[in-house]
C-alpha cells in the first residue's frame, strides 16, 4: 500500500490541521509506504514573498516530524527537489482539458480574491495530479476541500491509461471523520483556519501554553447559537466536545457523560489544558528541530534522494509511452 500527501508550506499549523491532517498523516504512516511531500511549488501560484516560502517549507518540514512522522519509516520531502514532479505536471497538461479545470471551485474562488490570477493557480490541480500518480500512490489522506482535486486526479490518470497504456494507479481519497473538523473557537459556523476567522478563536500549534489557555477560556459556548437554523451551523460546544476527543482519545459519548452536569467554565479550562498537554512534546520537538537547520536540510535530502528513487520508473515510463526520443 502506498500512501501519499501533500501538505502546504506554514509555519502556521493549527489544531484544526492537527486533527484533520498531521493526526491522519501519523496513523496513515503505520499502513504502508507512505510519503509526505512539502509543496512548495504549490506556494507560487498565489501572492508571496520568497524569504518567507523558505521559512514556510522548513517549518513545514519541521513540523511533520514533530508530529510523530518518522524518517526512518516514511519518506518526507519537499516538492521542489524532486524535478520529476514539475516534469509530470507538464506532460500531465496533455491529459487534462482547459475545460476540467475551469470547473474547480477552488480555482473559481481563489482567483476572486487574487489581484494578479497567475496561470499556475489555473494549472494547480495538475501538478497535484502529478504528484500522487508518480508514486503509484493508493491511498491519499486529505482535507474535504480537495475532494474535487482528487476526482480530476482519478480522471486524469484514467484517460492518461486509456490513451497511453496503463501507466498509473488510480489512487482513493480518505477524507477526515466529521469529529476531526475542528471550528473557530469564536466563530463556531466556521472551520478554523489562519486565511479567514476571529484570530483569537484560531489555536496555533505552536501558540504559548498561555495563549492557548486564555483562547479557551474565551471560547464561545453561548446556547443561543444552538438554537440558531443556519445551515452547517455548528455550537461552540460540540466544537469543544470533539476537541477534548482529538486532545485526549476519549469518545464524544464519555467526554458528554462526565461534563454533562457541570459548567461550561470548568470544561474549557479542561479542554484548554488538554490541548496544551497535547502540543507540549510537539512543540518542545519542534523547537529541537528549528534549532538545527542543517539537520533539518540533511532529513529533506535523504527524503528527496528517496523520493527521486520513488518516482524515477514512473516518469520513465510516461516520458516512453508519450513517444519521446529516450537517450
Ligand atoms: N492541494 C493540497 C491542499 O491544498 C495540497 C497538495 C498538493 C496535495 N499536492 C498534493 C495533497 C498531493 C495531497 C496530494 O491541501
Amino acid at each position: 500500500m502506498r500512501i501519499f500527501s501533500g501538505i502546504r508550506a506554514s509555519g502556521d499549523k493549527t489544531l484544526g490541521n492537527y486533527s484533520g491532517g498531521y493526526r491522519q498523516y501519523r496513523a496513515t504512516q503505520e499502513q504502508g509506504e507512505a510519503l509526505f511531500c512539502i509543496v512548495d511549488l504549490h506556494s507560487i501560484t498565489t501572492a508571496y514573498e520568497p524569504e518567507g516560502l523558505r521559512e514556510a517549507t522548513l517549518a513545514g518540514t519541521a513540523m511533520l516530524f514533530a508530529t510523530g512522522i518518522d524518517p526512518e519509516r516514511s519518506i518526507v520531502f519537499a516538492q521542489s527537489h524532486v524535478p520529476a514532479h514539475a516534469e509530470a505536471a507538464w506532460l500531465l497538461s496533455a491529459a487534462t482539458s482547459f475545460g476540467e479545470l475551469r470547473r474547480m471551485t477552488q480555482f473559481k474562488d481563489k482567483s476572486t480574491e487574487q489581484e494578479f490570477v497567475s496561470a499556475g493557480l489555473f494549472t494547480y490541480p495538475v501538478l497535484m495530479a502529478g504528484d500522487i500518480l508518480l508514486h503509484q500512490t493508493d491511498m491519499v489522506p486529505i482535507g474535504d476541500d480537495q475532494r474535487q482535486h482528487l476526482e480530476l486526479t482519478r480522471d486524469i490518470a484514467e484517460r492518461f491509461n486509456g490513451r497511453y497504456g496503463e501507466t498509473f494507479t488510480v489512487p482513493q481519497g480518505v477524507y477526515p471523520e466529521e469529529g476531526a473538523r475542528i471550528r473557530n473557537l469564536q466563530e463556531p459556523e466556521r472551520l478554523m483556519s489562519t486565511s479567514a476567522g476571529n484570530p483569537q478563536g484560531v489555536v496555533r500549534i505552536v501558540d504559548e501554553p498561555d495563549v492557548i489557555r486564555k483562547k479557551f477560556k474565551t471560547a464561545v459556548t453561548d446556547s443561543e447559537r444552538e438554537v440558531r437554523h443556519d445551515p452547517g451551523a455548528k455550537p461552540g460546544i460540540s466544537n469543544l466536545v470533539e476537541i477534548m476527543s482529538v486532545a485526549t482519545g476519549g469518545s464524544l459519548g464519555a467526554i458528554e457523560a462526565r461534563y454533562g452536569d457541570s459548567g461550561y467554565g470548568q470544561f474549557k479550562e479542561d479542554v484548554g489544558e488538554a490541548v496544551v498537554k497535547l502540543f507540549e512534546p510537539i512543540q518542545e520537538r519542534y523547537r529541537e528541530l528549528r534549532a538545527d537547520d542543517n539537520g533539518l536540510r540533511r532529513l529533506l535530502a535523504d527524503g528527496a534522494e528517496k523520493a527521486r528513487e520513488s518516482s524515477a520508473p514512473t516518469l520513465a515510463a510516461m516520458y516512453e509511452r508519450m513517444g519521446f526520443v529516450r537517450l
